[in-house]
């Protein structure tokens, strides 16, 4: 079976397990994990950022960042298909009191001035505008990264308006290497980063959120409360570290697959590729990173995704008629190729 639901099924591989094996540990919410205090500050350097606090999974990173920027009451500015909106079981309104103000774009991208309009004025009858959300590389949007200069101009907008900015990188080291940009130069105008390692990388389990000194000290308080203290988590954070060594250059190969896996669903009259993927010059649509998304044109995702089952290819529907598909560590180019032969022709 190869396995394209989500690039977080990838699994720790032999030399990473023996970095697991090896890895000196302590209790790390007594401060004594020398291998958590490692890939914290080699995530922090890798960021540009003072601190970084080391989480068990990336919803908990955003929500720790959330809790930290905001008070109750307030309105976070975010895409309306953000992870925060759809995919962390409300945690926004939970565990910080927080509403959302969705704003719209394709490739889960949106303008400055998109940003300036939903600032609101200081009003008492309005929720207070306290933090943009950026979403890198865009998860529904298609893993679509944001261009650098597009990146900068709504960080400014937000902070010239008072505003804290705090980017969901998930994913964004597919966002630094499918751009060719170092990943602090993604994050430089964010005041906190949230990046996980389970997510095509290899690693069990583990995410990080980054920012100054204390921004970090005050959410290590959050993660507490949540019950996200871990105590020999260097085991964990071995494995991080040797996937942020030995699998980030691979994601060029997981993008390269992902074209791979489109162009065979762009030849299947069946098939639709999302628009959320952007045209090339010639008009034809390529995903950037490791996610694509596409529509039938006819018949059900769920039927379609059980007769790829038959195919030996696991997908995830989506929607009704929406379907996604994700490249990983875990497939090799041999499968990719026979992913693709399996989704162009496929009925
Ligand atoms: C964009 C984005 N943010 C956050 C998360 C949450 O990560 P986790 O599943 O580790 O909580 C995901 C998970 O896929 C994601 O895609």
């Amino acid at each position: 079976m190869i396995d394209l639901r989500s690039d977080t099924v990838t699994r720790p591989t032999p030399a990473m397990r023996d970095a697991m094996h090896a890895a000196p540990v302590g209790d790390d919410v007594l401060g004594d994990d020398p291998s958590v205090q490692q890939l914290e500050a080699h995530v922090a350097a890798l960021l540009g950022k003072q601190a970084s606090m080391f989480v068990p999974s990336g919803t908990m990173a955003n929500q720790c960042a959330i809790r930290v920027h905001t008070q109750p009451g307030d309105e976070i500015i975010a895409h309306e298909g953000s992870h925060i909106m759809h995919y962390e079981g409300g945690g926004p309104a939970v565990i910080s009191g927080c509403m959302i103000a969705p704003l719209s774009g394709l490739h889960g991208r949106f303008s400055a001035q998109q940003v300036r309009s939903a600032v609101r004025v200081d009003n008492v009858h309005y929720p207070r505008s306290a933090l943009l959300l950026i979403e890198n590389t865009h998860n529904r949007g298609g893993g679509s990264p944001w261009p650098v200069a597009q990146l900068h101009e709504v960080c400014d907008a937000a902070r010239d308006a008072g505003l804290r900015v705090h980017i969901d990188g998930a994913r964004l080291w597919n966002a630094s290497v499918a751009l060719g940009v170092p990943a602090a130069q993604l994050a430089s105008k964010a005041d906190s980063v949230s990046v996980c390692l389970s997510k095509g990388l290899g690693a069990p389990v583990g995410s990080l959120l980054v920012g100054s000194h204390e921004c970090i000290a005050r959410a290590r308080r959050v993660r507490k409360m949540l019950g996200g203290g871990m105590r020999q988590a260097g085991l964990l954070a071995a494995a991080g570290l040797h996937a942020l060594h030995h699998h980030v250059a691979g994601l060029a190969q997981d993008h390269e697959h992902a074209k791979l896996l489109a162009r065979a669903i762009a030849s299947n009259p069946g098939l639709a590729l999302s628009e959320q993927h952007e045209a090339l010059a010639g008009g034809e649509r390529v995903p950037s990173t490791n996610i694509v998304l596409f529509s039938l044109r006819d018949g059900l995702a769920a039927q379609l995704c059980e007769r790829l089952r038959e195919a030996g290819l696991l997908a995830l529907p989506t929607g009704d008629r929406s379907v996604r598909v994700v490249t990983h560590l875990d497939v090799s180019p041999e499968q990719a190729q026979r992913a693709a032969g399996v989704l162009a022709t496929i009925r």
